[in-house]
């Protein structure tokens, strides 16, 4: 499912990148590589990054995957 239509991210794109390390919401998009644009996607990324990141996991500093 396309859960950013700015950027065409799927939620599998989401989970995967808050797999590999926690993140907030605002680190989402640099980790895949582009950058928010109309934010329309924050509640829905939150959702699943509060549903992927194991409790008590402190978001990364930064990221650095491009
Ligand atoms: S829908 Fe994600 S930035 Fe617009």
């Amino acid at each position: 499912m396309i859960v950013c239509s700015c950027n065409m991210l799927r939620d599998s794109d989401v989970a995967q990148a808050a797999a590999s390390q926690p993140l907030r919401v605002t680190q989402v998009h640099a980790c895949l590589g582009c950058r928010p644009r109309c934010g329309g996607c924050f509640a829905t990324i939150k959702q699943i990054l509060d549903s992927t990141m194991p409790q008590g996991s402190a978001p990364a500093e930064a990221c650095y995957a491009q």
